[in-house]
């Protein structure tokens, strides 16, 4: 069907678009210079002697490189990488065959890795440790275990919650780096690059308006300058300023801070129903019916980076923060002394 037709190649060109912005090098990953400088040292490292990269396992929050990196990281090398998801690898046949067919120094990139199951982890172990697989022939009796020697290759894992990873695998990983939210500088020249590879026009008041709302994340700092790209062709709007940033952004519902619709109702939802928490995780999912995971992974971390969010053994808590903001928000004339506190 036609309408089918245009719909792909719609897709196609976001996921071009997407591509064509994704730093190839380290030159051109914004930020994190700590860990860029450490990587690059063990790239160099690694080239010089002619071995395989050690493991590197990236944590942090969705959005904010780790797969650019494994991808730099396969380039820097000169090695391909190979990539699949914790979730997909459901037996170990199928981490076997992925491994059998790496070549040396190649990179295995597994996203989500904290959601590996138990048995294919275990089984990944000899692997990443001593570059074998021991495969079990037969049944009963007959068994027998043979040794599969592979290339000596390198796991890049990557994970939104590194606390659910085993002691045990974390240690096989010799290079363990942590992914921050970007600092505003960093965020405005993301969004100025992007800007430019795109072609849009955009000045310095309009590129700063939207580093200050993405949430300190370059995936969402690009997806909002693509809806102000949008918006600003709709509306005939040669230059992004302020203004048509601010409007812009006014339609898509991102607030002063940066904070979308979901992330306004799950604070409010605390303040509002709970009375501030303490509220277990599992109850505001319910609440807002929203996935626990995804409750944990993209809203609470930047909630509790604004310091709007607290994490106790009882419960989520709105901090004094949170109650300030959402009470100017909704312009709630002042509590009388003794009122509780409601809106
Ligand atoms: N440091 C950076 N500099 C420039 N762009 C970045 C940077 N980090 C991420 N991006 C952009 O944000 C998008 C999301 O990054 P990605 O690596 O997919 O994040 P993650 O894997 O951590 O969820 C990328 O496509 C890239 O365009
Ligand atoms: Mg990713």
């Amino acid at each position: 069907m036609p309408t089918r037709v245009v719909d792909g190649s719609r897709q196609e060109d976001e996921q071009l678009l997407e591509l064509s912005i994704r730093p190839e090098s380290f030159a051109a990953f914004v930020g994190q210079e700590k860990i860029k400088k450490r990587l690059l040292m063990s790239v160099e490292a690694a080239r010089m002697r002619d071995e395989a990269l050690d493991h590197v396992l990236l944590a942090g929050p969705p959005g904010l490189g780790k797969t650019t990196l494994a991808h730099i990281l396969a380039k820097e090398m000169g090695v391909s990488v190979i990539t699949t998801t914790g979730p997909a690898l459901e037996r170990s046949g199928d981490i076997a065959s992925i491994l059998t067919n790496l070549a040396e120094k190649d990179i295995l990139f597994i996203d989500e890795i904290h959601r590996l199951n138990r048995v294919v982890e275990e089984f990944f172990y000899p692997a990443l440790e001593d570059f074998h697989l021991d495969i079990i022939i037969g049944q009963g009796p007959s068994a027998r275990t043979i040794r599969l020697d592979l290339p000596k290759f390198t796991l890049v894992g990557a994970t939104t919650r590194s606390g659910l990873i085993s002691a045990a695998l974390r240690d096989r990983f010799g290079i363990r780096e942590r992914l921050d939210f970007y600092g505003e500088a960093e965020l405005l020249s993301i969004v100025r690059r992007s800007a430019s590879i795109l072609g849009v026009k955009v000045d310095d008041e309009g590129a700063a308006e939207i580093a200050k709302r993405c949430r300190g994340t370059p995936r969402v700092a690009n997806r909002l300058l693509k809806r102000v790209r949008d918006f600003a062709q709709v509306n005939k709007a040669e230059t992004v300023t302020r203004s048509v940033a601010c409007e812009a952004l006014h339609l898509l519902e991102v607030d002063e801070m940066g904070l979308d619709k979901m992330d306004r109702s799950f604070m409010r939802t605390i303040i509002e129903k709970f009375g501030g928490g303490p509220v277990g995780v599992e109850t505001l999912a319910a609440s807002l019916s929203e996935e626990r995971d995804t409750i944990e992974d993209v809203y609470e971390p930047f909630l509790m980076q604004i310091g709007f969010l607290k994490r106790t053994p009882r419960g989520r808590m709105a901090t004094k923060l949170a109650f300030d903001y959402f009470h100017v928000d909704k312009a709630v004339p002042p509590a009388k002394p003794g009122q509780k506190f409601l809106f």
